[in-house]
């Protein structure tokens, strides 16, 4: 819960050519470069340093730096992505995590993981089971998370299409507590943790970053906001339209430790 960095990489000029199973018409550039500057401005209030790196049209969906790595104090894992057009990604960012983490661990062929079915929730960490993240995959991450003291669970998503990852309905908010859509909240993983549901037309804004202090929350989503507020946290709302049409979400924007 407790970070000082964050990798983000802005939307390249190719962005509406990434991925989406959603039908919300196509994304403007001009916008999604304006809420991604907003973004980085609340993780810098929050008291992050960016590592910013530059837009990499090669790979229209490279903004969602999440799905590249998952990142603990202890070691750094490169995932391999699900996705064929996204595998490439992963070489963008290796420079920068290895001057973090000198030895980076890496999912390796047949395994596919996308860092966006990661959610790390204290000592436990939940890996969802999905179209992008094979049990291969899984199992290595498992195995990995192990040896460094984690107790990895997982959850499967196969059959609630209304999500791409495990943490389009499942985020971490400290204390014991995850945010969680109304399909996930019942999950036997999840029985030892404080559940806070979020209402099925509030689907989107189960995906929140807790970041130091606060809680970043998608904008346009009063009733998460007050059960945020009613639970002491500090929530702080951003405009993700643009991202929400691609698919993407507000912890998919950052890469944090
Ligand atoms: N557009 C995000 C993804 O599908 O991976």
């Amino acid at each position: 819960m407790q970070f000082t960095r964050a990798i983000v990489r802005p939307p390249p000029a190719s962005f509406a050519d990434g991925l989406t199973r959603m039908d919300l018409g196509v994304p403007s550039l001009p916008l999604a470069l304006e809420q991604h500057a907003a973004y980085c401005r609340a993780l810098q209030s929050c008291g992050l340093t960016l590592i910013a790196l530059p837009a990499d049209p090669a790979y229209p969906d490279s903004c969602f730096v999440e799905d590249t790595a998952v990142l603990l104090p202890e070691g750094a894992m490169l995932t391999r992505p699900g996705a064929d057009s996204r595998r490439g990604e992963v070489e963008g960012i290796r420079a920068s995590l290895a001057n973090a983490w000198p030895v980076l661990a890496r999912i390796t062929e047949p395994g596919t993981v996308d860092g966006g079915d990661i959610c790390e929730a204290g000592r436990v960490v939940f890996i969802g089971l999905s179209p992008r993240t094979n049990a291969e995959g899984a199992a290595q991450l498992a195995q990995w998370l192990r040896g460094l003291g984690y107790e990895p669970r997982l959850v499967s998503i196969h059959g609630i299409d209304t999500i791409l990852h495990l943490k389009s309905g499942l985020s971490w908010l400290g204390d014991g507590r995850l945010l969680v859509m109304g399909a996930l909240a019942g999950h036997p993983e999840f029985a030892d943790f404080e559940r806070v549901v979020v209402d099925d037309d509030d689907l989107y804004a189960a995906n929140a970053v807790r970041v130091n202090d606060r809680v970043l929350v998608a904008a346009g989503f009063p009733r998460v906001e007050a059960q945020l507020r009613a639970l002491g946290y500090s929530p702080l709302a951003l405009d993700m339209s643009e991202y929400e049409k691609m698919d993407g979400a507000l912890t998919c924007l950052s890469l944090r430790f």
